[in-house]
């Protein structure tokens, strides 16, 4: 009698609300013996797993890393080895700035099963939740998912070649680094009026979001007591942010749960 083969899939959770979590990412979740989960994944989303599978938060945040990703590299492969179908659940896609594919090429070479179960990403879902589409026949015909935080010396943006694209630019990470990104776009020649949104928890209850332009965004920002995590949107598509009809969302804040600058 054979033993099984541990397997371990790679699961996107989607961008926060529950329902958009993909119907394999639900099935993979039911048949889960182990459920390693993220910081941003929706907590909802662990009660589709079994009473009796083991939950593993790894959560980090951006000054607290609780476990190293070498560990979770090991955690996963030594679960995967004990024959154990292991669930890697992340926020969003898992191949879009969630180390997906360092984890998948770690795993396969130990010769380890790894699947890939993809993820609507916040990326596009977000500004969705809130309106703005990633393109427009009016104002994009492209989008550009950046990473906004501070890059190691030596791998800085090519803010130049930002500046001057064509299409919509969506930073991931960046809250922190808002002033940076105004302040490069601007030095780059991007035109101080263009249109720019914040969206904090998009699709999450806690949900909300401004518009401004790039010139008053940190001041609109600083105003609703917005933080991170947010998804910050730059391009004329940024104007189509719902004004008040989306459950809280709009012109200078909206509805204030508590839960702003939650980091
Ligand atoms: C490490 S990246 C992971 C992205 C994820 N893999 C995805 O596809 O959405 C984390 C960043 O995604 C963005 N993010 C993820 N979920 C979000 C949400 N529900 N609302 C706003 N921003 C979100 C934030 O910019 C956050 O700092």
């Amino acid at each position: 009698m054979g033993e099984r083969r541990g397997l371990v899939s790679l699961v996107g959770a989607g961008p926060g609300d529950p329902e958009l979590l993909t119907l394999r990412g639900r099935r993979r979740l039911e048949e889960a013996d182990v459920i390693v989960y993220d910081r941003l994944v929706n907590p909802e989303l662990l009660e589709f797993a079994r009473d009796d599978a083991e939950r593993i938060d790894v959560g980090k945040s951006a000054h607290h890393h609780p476990v190293k990703q070498r560990e979770i590299n090991n955690l996963l492969a030594r679960l995967a080895r004990e024959g154990k179908r292991v669930v890697r659940l992340k926020s969003g896609d898992p191949f879009v700035f969630g180390r997906g594919g360092e984890e998948r090429t770690y795993l396969r070479g130990l010769g380890v099963d790894v699947e890939v179960v993809p993820g609507i990403t916040s990326a596009i879902a977000g500004p969705a939740a809130v309106g703005i589409p990633v393109t427009h026949r009016d104002f994009a015909s492209s989008f550009h998912v950046i990473a906004g935080h501070r890059k190691r010396a030596g791998h800085e943006l090519d803010w130049d070649n930002i500046a001057h694209m064509e299409g919509t630019l969506v930073f991931l990470m960046g809250m922190e680094s808002l002033g940076r990104i105004v302040g490069e776009l601007l030095g780059n020649g991007k035109p101080a009026d263009t249109p720019i949104a914040v969206i904090q928890w998009a699709t999450r209850e806690n949900q909300r979001a401004v518009k401004s332009d790039l010139l008053g965004i940190r001041e609109a920002v600083a105003e609703a007591g917005l933080g991170a995590p947010a998804l910050i949107v730059v391009g004329g598509v940024a104007s189509l942010l719902d004004d008040g009809d989306d459950g809280g969302c709009g012109d200078g804040g909206g509805r204030d749960d508590g839960e702003g600058g939650v980091g």
